[in-house]
């Protein structure tokens, strides 16, 4: 087992002409608990569209777990121990909780067994969505239809969904956008939890108290560039961070950054 779980290498990519991600190189240490950060429009999503498969990179790579993964489609990024929470909630509103749980297991379909005997597999898959629910302390939940429970419970119920395929590294895209203080300290504590089991993550965060009381380690991102690579205690005090995050501040009180 290496110490590092993904590496990016020299990572770039464009839309149009237009130079999205710029170069970009950096580690992350097996079972850390590391921040991306950046402006708006920094190019934070790409970086994780580009390491789940949703874009190939125009150059450079991507290792996962000692792997080549540069090439490989989505779902078999998600078999190999990647999973990752989008920056809009996208669980399905009408269905269960446990029924929500049980869709994010998909990446364990596969083998000939499955598609002989899928109702006794998926009997299977509801008593591991609802282990998996008990473990996470939210047992009270399972028939509970989405779109009735609180905005809070079903943040923490898509990372819930992300864990359901086993993976080594979660990657969160801004899961604490729209909570209150006490729905995003239930939130960390929750993350903390996960961590707790071996889990790397990665996340993308605005929300700095957040990144700081989870994070040890951040990179800063801006303009597609990587601006920072160091500890979240000193983040906030880097030059060209400052410089990066006032200029968006200046840019978008003119009206010119859009989230
Ligand atoms: N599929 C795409 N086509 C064209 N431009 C894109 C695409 N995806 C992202 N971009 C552009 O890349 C830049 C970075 O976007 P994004 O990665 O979403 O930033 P962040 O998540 O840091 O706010 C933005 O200017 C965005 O408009
Ligand atoms: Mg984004």
């Amino acid at each position: 087992m290496t110490e590092t779980i993904l590496k990016l290498t020299n990572l770039s990519k464009g839309f149009g002409g237009v130079q999205v991600i710029d170069d970009c190189s950096f580690d992350v240490p097996r079972g850390a608990r590391m921040a991306l950060i950046g402006p708006n429009g920094a190019g934070k999503t790409t970086i994780f569209n580009l390491m789940s498969g949703v874009y190939t990179p125009d150059t450079g790579r991507v290792i996962f777990d000692g792997e080549d993964i540069t090439d490989i489609p989505s779902r078999m990024r998600v078999r190999r121990g990647m999973a990752r929470s989008f920056q809009n909630i996208r669980l399905m509103p009408h269905l269960s909780v446990v029924e929500n749980i049980m869709l994010g297991q998909h990446a364990q379909v596969g083998s000939p067994l499955d598609m002989v005997t899928p109702l006794l597999k998926r009997s299977r898959w509801r008593r591991e969505a609802e282990a998996l629910l008990a473990d996470m302390d939210m047992e009270s939940y399972p028939g509970e239809v989405v779109a009735t429970l609180p905005y809070g419970v079903r943040k923490k119920i898509e990372v819930v969904r992300a864990l359901a395929s086993r993976p080594k590294m979660l990657m969160l895209d801004e899961p604490a956008a729209g909570l209150n203080p006490s729905e995003t300290a239930a939130l960390r504590d929750f993350l903390v939890q996960i961590s707790e089991t071996g889990v790397t993550i990665l996340i993308v965060e605005h929300d700095m108290s957040l990144v700081r009381s989870l994070c040890d380690r951040a990179v800063v991102l801006n303009f597609g560039r990587l601006i920072y690579d160091g500890s979240t205690k000193e983040v906030q005090h880097d030059p060209q961070v400052l410089e990066a995050y006032l200029g968006s501040r200046h840019a978008e009180a003119k009206g010119e950054v859009h989230a």
